[in-house]
Order: C-alpha cells, then sequence, then structure tokens
C-alpha cells in the first residue's frame, strides 16, 4: 500500500506567497497520494483563454479575484484531490471558508529572501511586474499577507532551506498527520 494513503480522503489544499513551491510541490504530493492536482490559477486562465497576466491588464485585478474565488468554489467541490491556490487566495473569507470545509490547508512558508530570489523573471507575476523595488513589494504583500495565511492554515511546512523532495516529504507528513489527528486536536478545526 503506498505509505502516503490515508483513512481520510480529504483534499490537501496549498496556499502560500507566490513562488513558494504550491503547484511543483502539489502536482508531486498528488502522485504519491494518488490524487487528482488541480490549480485555481490554470483552471481561470483556461476558463478566461488568457494567462493571469493578461487578464491582470486587461480587466484588472477585481475582476482576477472574482474569477479566482468561481475557480476555488468549483475546485472545493472536487474530492481526492491536491489543490494548489493563487498566492492572494487567501484575502476572500469566502474561499478560505470553501478550502477549509473541503480540506486541509498546508501553508508553504519560505523566507522572503528566498521568495524574492524564486521570484526570477517577474512577467508572469503582475503583482511584482510593475513593482519598482520588487523586494520592498514582497515585504508590503506579505504584511498584509502573513497573518491571513497563518489563520487559514491547518498546518504550516517551512521549505526554506529544504529540497523539492524534502518539501514534499514534509507536506505530505503533515497531510498525514492532520488526516490522523483527532478532530479536537487540528487548530481552529472545524472554523
Ligand atoms: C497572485 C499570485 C499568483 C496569481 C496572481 C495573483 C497573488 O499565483 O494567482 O498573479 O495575489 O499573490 P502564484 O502564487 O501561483 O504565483
Amino acid at each position: 500500500m503506498n505509505r502516503h494513503a490515508t483513512r481520510d480522503d480529504r483534499n490537501l489544499v496549498l496556499v502560500g506567497f507566490m513562488a513558494s513551491g504550491k503547484s511543483t510541490i502539489g502536482r508531486r504530493c498528488a502522485e504519491s497520494l494518488r490524487f487528482g492536482f488541480r490549480d485555481s490559477d490554470a483552471l481561470l486562465e483556461r476558463r478566461a483563454g488568457k494567462p493571469v497576466s493578461e487578464i491582470f491588464e486587461q480587466e484588472g485585478e477585481v475582476r482576477f479575484r472574482s474569477l479566482e474565488t468561481a475557480a476555488i468554489r468549483d475546485l472545493a467541490r472536487e474530492s481526492r484531490t491536491v489543490i494548489a491556490t493563487g498566492g492572494g487566495a487567501v484575502l476572500s473569507g469566502l474561499n478560505v471558508a470553501r478550502l477549509r470545509r473541503t480540506g486541509y490547508i498546508i501553508l508553504l512558508w519560505a523566507d522572503p529572501d528566498e521568495i524574492l530570489a524564486r521570484c526570477g523573471s517577474r512577467a508572469s507575476r503582475p503583482l511584482l511586474a510593475c513593482a519598482e523595488d520588487p523586494s520592498a513589494r514582497i515585504t508590503e504583500l506579505l504584511a498584509v499577507r502573513e497573518p491571513l495565511y497563518h489563520a487559514a492554515a491547518h498546518a504550516v511546512v517551512h521549505t526554506s532551506g529544504l529540497t523539492r523532495d524534502e518539501a514534499v516529504e514534509r507536506v505530505l507528513d503533515t497531510y498525514r498527520s492532520l488526516c490522523e489527528a483527532p478532530a479536537s486536536d487540528r487548530r481552529q478545526w472545524p472554523k
């Protein structure tokens, strides 16, 4: 039997800042768990017929957030699925409530310096693309989002200094622990 199979087939939801590894790590976790893998940005891009950067540019952030909320609503109906969310998904309480109902939310947390290094080309990241000082912009976004990430998540995995393989193992172990913990031990569960 797959060593990561669990008695509990609730979804595994990954939240975290841009470039925290949600999609790469999520895909690998899904393979291990034999779960499906879905990415909210990929779904909304498919529906809109254009990349996130163009949605921001042509229709604005408010429109992007409403497409994101619709994508998350639909993904939250899946089961046995790893769901990777966009870095701003936690800005909406409705998104968070839906994600918490559908599964266990794990926050991937990386040090801001590492995030900056990983963001590399900013062209596909509209919130950083036009920032004069990307480092200051990341600090500013994190100041707003850090408490929201922590409030949303059932557990946190610190990825700084870990290899991708180690991060995947850490997430799978965390997910398994959440599945096995008595409901009363799960932080803020149920919300
Ligand atoms: C965003 C993060 C992006 C994407 C959009 C907005 C954000 O996703 O949803 O550009 O608000 O942080 P990633 O976290 O996958 O880069």
